[in-house]
């Protein structure tokens, strides 16, 4: 008989310990089971079909849309058909686009579609490097576009490279020799492509500003370029100006993001773009109202299954309600050219 089996302290405390063990395990499932939901809302979680259909984030073009991803749809739409993309000759070329702050991938997919599906104006190749600053998202876009196949995306139209980077687009000085790489090849095949920067509803993020990605789609690059963003309002006070900044602050965008037009054009034709060849288009009414209409919809519709839109949807909501009510900051897209004898 081994020694310690039969010292009554060692029992005692295996005993003890045993016990313990037991009660702290009981204590704990019983914990969870009594604290879970049964008869509640809880199992949505349990329902909902992954992966999400679409994964959009912009601020939407509500004109004629009732749902969030067709808005944003129609939003980036209204960028492309700021830019005549598709519609002008330029459908008939070659295109190449650098599209920068491109979330989860809906938006680089509805691109390609919206080019690809131009027939029979169909550009003859396209040419795509879209770029996310989240790895998160970099991989759900990746995900996304493997799991279609191109060619029902693209009808007849040659997709010549397509890549999908994580970085930071306001700082190209920074961006890796793949990303530079991938954009070099835009050069090569043939001159007539037209080469076009996209950055829809994400400018106003870039920090320290906007400057250094026009400069090096202007000048490096030679991309015109075509984007969304959110313009200063020239008959802000300056009371307002200064609650619109605070507000930039706490959305995680610089001091300075918010341009009034005019400035706006200025920095555009600083980095290198033609000033006659600007277009800015005030779509505000088709915004703001409708964004801020949905928010209250959505969060409705979330409580009656149990689910919270959350505090930061709802200040966005409020936020948005005021650029409406206000006028004090507005929602434009854009469109700048490279002067002619570059261009061509
Ligand atoms: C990227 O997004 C994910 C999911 O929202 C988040 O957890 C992560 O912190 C983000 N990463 C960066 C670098 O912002």
């Amino acid at each position: 008989m081994i020694s310690w089996l039969s010292d009554p302290g060692f029992l005692a405390g295996l005993f003890a310990g045993a016990a313990a063990t037991l009660v702290i395990l009981v204590g704990s499932i019983s914990f969870l089971i009594l604290s879970r939901d049964h008869y509640g809302l809880d199992h949505w979680k349990l329902n909902v079909q992954l992966p999400v259909r679409s994964m959009w984030m912009n601020m939407g073009y509500w004109r004629s849309s009732e749902e969030f991803p067709q808005a944003c749809r129609a939003y980036l739409h209204q960028i492309l058909a700021t830019a005549d993309i598709l519609t002008g000759p330029d459908s008939l070329r070659s295109i190449a686009i650098l599209d920068v702050g491109i979330g989860c991938g809906d938006q680089t997919r509805a691109v390609i579609e919206s080019i690809g599906s131009q027939s029979p104006r169909l550009p003859a190749s396209l040419a795509y490097v879209g770029i996310t600053i989240n790895q998160t998202q970099q991989r759900l876009a990746l995900r996304k576009w493997h799991s279609e196949p191109v060619k029902s995306r693209s009808g007849g139209m040659k997709l010549d490279s397509f890549h999908l980077f994580c970085a930071d687009a306001s700082k190209p000085h920074a961006w890796s020799e793949e990303i530079q790489s991938a954009l070099n090849k835009f050069n090569e095949p043939k001159q007539c492509t037209r080469k076009w920067l996209l950055a829809s509803d994400c400018l106003y993020h870039f920090s320290p500003s906007r400057q250094p990605i026009w400069q090096h789609a202007a000048r490096n690059l030679g991309m015109n370029f075509m984007g969304s963003d959110l313009c200063l309002s020239e008959t802000a006070t300056l009371r307002q100006t200064i609650v619109a900044r605070v507000i930039g602050v706490l959305m995680g965008c610089p001091w300075n993001a918010f341009l009034t037009e005019e400035d706006y054009r200025e920095q555009l034709v600083a980095s290198g773009f033609e000033r006659a060849s600007i277009i800015i288009n005030d779509i505000s009414d088709d915004v703001f109202p409708g964004l801020v209409a949905f928010l209250e919809k959505q969060d409705k519709a979330l409580a009656e299954s149990g689910i919270s839109l959350g505090p930061g949807f709802r200040l966005a909501r409020r936020v948005f309600g005021w650029f409406a009510a206000s006028s004090v900051i507005k929602a434009v897209t854009v469109v700048a050219k490279l002067p002619k004898s570059k261009d061509d």
